[in-house]
């Protein structure tokens, strides 16, 4: 709910407020947190006048403003950076108005749906004839807030954007704790801990796609006198950044949008720029901000077609690799129907000359020596009741392919020097629409013609040819390519609603808002081995719903690293996303098929709630010895508890493990998963108290001890 008064603007979720306070010709934030009653004059508690500040009203070297330039007595980093058509980069936006809105649309960016109402304030630069416009949109079931800002040009001259961040919001007291998500292929999003009482701490993902470096979701924790932790992410795939400023007063600025390397805009006279939206959340804990997220992402961002029940995939890429025909698959297809399985996957290799990752990327048409016909092998497969999936990589080129001796000028490169090759490939310049066609088309000819009813869109490079603005335009090569990204996806899954997509990037490099926004689920990460997914999903899972985080069974990096695990372990861990299979399921021997068997039937008969329900982690990898977590019914009548224990110290006392989220007066039975124990017990013991699970895992390292990890997944029913 929003509501405007005379002096204060308040915003309300259904747990959280956010309070903005006029006086004079400023409009300063006094509050954002835990959801407050209204009160006609909040300056009965605090004067919000800075006390340090000067006596100017627009004095805002301390205020918690919503946004920031240079030019008005602020010295800390800033949100708005322009270049005046007089050379000038001083700006004073003073506050002009507020209003309750449409939710404004963003030009070429998805963006959340479904929100209540949206709040746009407005502020303007009288002397150079600019309006700053900032949208916050509230929704009724989540407490996230979606933010946006739009700098107008009302002026008869044109104006430079170096900068303009999606969102600012300024925190009071300094030594937050930041929570941000880094990595590298096969490590994607390790969760990364740092406390800043003073300076910059910034993530600047420059990678031309999300990267696997850094990913825009992070959280902050609060010290104590504020209380509670924030969580912010950002709706776009390409280059972003993430700025935390704790200034020497004791206050903090929080800002993320797109990156402002080499990507000013210029905006015309009369014209506009509007950033991608960004998200942020206030929560009492880590799970009151992840729960949110996942509300938020299931029911504003991944289009609503998709939130249903996922297939079990096979995916016969680490298994077979390039190198695979027709009866192989036929004999993975078999197995996969028997073990109750129902998608199998074709990834790479099925195309032109495509032995190996030097060749044949753009020359999408099938090795029908390897596929024995597609389409065909498509009606096999929907005949014995399995979609058929298939990977694609069309942003690309490689430089040994019919494609490029054709279409050189398709080659995303500086025309004075050769591009970067990695991993033997190029990108498409998508920013030349007849290049935008190619890459629709690719796409349609896998749905149309091969009969795909899965599409794996992988991407698995970064960008290092973009140079510059592109022939005489107003934009940065990135951020157009993005845009003309997304309007391919766009037209694709507008044309072909019932195809589920997932994204990827060289596993989880392109993991973000903007291409779940078209694709509900993406590939992870390309690494499998349970002991590093524990903290690659335990970090995913932060951000994004389970629903969104494909995970499968399977050999740890394609074969590359693997640690000692057994396939219940493996199990286990897949539990926590979209199930599937990665390994060679042809060779399993009998017990280990029934095995398979029975995974697969218990992930069916519990998906909805493994991909849907409230997901609480409990204990962190990261902190200590396990991983675990409780994901709860919305009637809060079924759980599953997941516990991923990765270190077992030698004579030390283990300790009981508790529970999160169930109901205190339900009594609940709870069942290990595999074994014919159970236990009985009311949830508020449950939830205090705790269960002694090392039982269960000390009995059972008496004969197994060689593992890595040791998992416990539990059934926990009301009765
Ligand atoms: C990337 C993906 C993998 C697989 C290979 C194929 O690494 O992440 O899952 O599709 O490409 O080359």
């Amino acid at each position: 709910m929003i509501s405007i008064g005379e002096k204060y603007i308040k915003l309300d979720t259904p747990y959280t407020s956010m309070i903005f306070c006029r006086y004079s010709e400023l409009l300063e934030k006094v509050y954002y947190g835990k959801r407050i009653s209204d009160m006609p004059d909040y300056d009965i508690l605090t004067s919000h006048k800075r006390k340090y500040g000067h006596s100017s009203s627009d004095d805002v070297i301390t205020a918690n403003m919503t946004f920031s330039c240079y030019g008005m007595g602020c010295d800390r980093e800033y949100s708005v950076e322009l270049k005046n058509y007089d050379g000038g980069y001083a700006n004073k936006f003073l506050f002009k108005s507020a209003a309750v809105v449409d939710k404004p649309v963003i030009d070429g960016m998805p963006s959340s749906y479904g929100g209540a109402e949206t709040l746009e304030l407005v502020y303007e630069d009288r002397d150079y004839n600019l309006e700053l416009r900032q949208y916050f949109t509230v929704f009724d079931d989540t407490d996230v807030i979606a933010a946006s800002t739009r700098l107008v040009n009302l002026s008869g001259k044109a104006v430079t954007v170096k900068s303009l961040m999606s969102c600012q919001l300024d925190l009071d007291e300094s030594g937050y704790e930041i929570y941000s998500f880094t990595g590298a292929w096969a490590r994607e999003r390790f969760q990364q801990k740092n406390k800043l009482d003073c300076g910059v701490f910034s993530n600047n993902g420059k990678a031309g796609i999300t990267s696997h470096a850094v990913n825009p979701f992070f959280m902050i924790k609060s010290p104590a006198r504020v209380g509670g932790f924030y969580g912010f992410n950002l709706v776009y795939s390409g280059n972003h950044k993430e700025v935390i400023n704790a200034s020497p007063m004791n206050i903090t600025r929080v800002m993320i949008g797109m990156n402002d390397f080499a990507a000013e805009k210029t905006v015309a006279p009369g014209g506009y720029f509007h950033t991608p939206e960004a998200v942020f959340v206030y929560g009492k804990d880590k799970n009151a901000v992840a729960i949110n997220m996942h509300s938020f992402v299931n029911g504003h961002i991944i289009p609503a077609r998709h939130k249903k029940d996922r297939p079990v995939a096979i995916n016969i890429w680490s298994s077979l690799g390039f190198d695979f025909n027709r009866e192989e698959v036929m004999e993975y297809a078999k197995k996969a129907e028997k073990f109750g399985m129902e998608m199998l996957i074709i990834d790479d290799g099925w195309f032109g000359n495509r032995n190996d990752d030097a060749s044949s990327l753009g020359d999408w048409t099938e090795c029908e020596k390897k596929t024995g016909g597609l389409k065909s092998l498509s009606e096999e497969l929907h005949k014995i009741g399995l979609k058929f999936g298939i990977w694609i990589e069309p942003e690309m080129i490689s430089p040994n392919s019919d494609l490029f001796r054709a279409h050189p000028e398709y080659v995303l490169r500086n025309p004075k020097r050769e591009p970067i090759l990695e991993r033997n490939q190029l990108y498409l310049d998508l920013t030349n629409p007849e290049v935008m066609d190619f890459v629709y088309k690719s796409v349609e000819n896998v749905i149309i013609n091969y009969g795909a009813d899965y599409v794996k869109w992988d991407c698995n490079r970064n960008v290092f040819d973009a140079y510059g603005l592109i022939g005489g335009a107003d934009e940065d090569y990135c951020y157009r390519y993005v845009k003309n990204l997304y309007a391919v996806m766009d037209k694709l899954v507008k044309n072909y609603p019932d195809v589920l997509f997932e994204g990827c990037a060289a596993g989880g490099g392109r993991f973000d808002l903007g291409i779940l926004s078209y694709m509900p689920q993406i590939w992870t990460s390309d690494n499998c081995c349970p002991v590093d997914r524990v903290y690659i999903q335990e970090s995913t899972l932060l951000g994004y719903p389970q629903s969104a985080v494909s995970a499968h069974v399977g050999l740890a990096v394609s074969g590359a690293l693997d640690r000692k695990t057994r396939l219940k372990d493996r199990f286990a861990v897949a539990l926590e996303g979209v199930f599937g299979y990665e390994c060679d399921i042809t060779a399993l021997s009998e017990s280990e098929a029934e095995e398979v068997t029975r995974q697969v039937e218990f992930y069916k008969k519990n998906r909805h709630l493994l991909q849907y329900g409230k997901n609480y982690l409990v204990e962190s990898a990261f902190d200590g010895f396990a991983s675990s977590r409780v994901i709860v019914s919305e009637d809060k009548s079924r759980a599953i508890a997941l516990i991923y224990k990765m270190v077992n110290p030698f004579n030390t006392e283990q300790n009981k493990y508790r529970f999160e989220g169930l109901d205190d007066d339900f009594v609940y039975r709870i069942k290990p998963y595999g074994s014919d124990k159970e236990f009985i017990a009311k949830g508020d013991v449950l939830n205090s108290y705790g269960l002694d699970f090392n039982n269960l895992f000390l009995r059972e390292w008496k004969g197994e001890y060689y593992s890595e990890i040791h998992t416990l997944v539990l059934i926990i029913e009301k009765i």
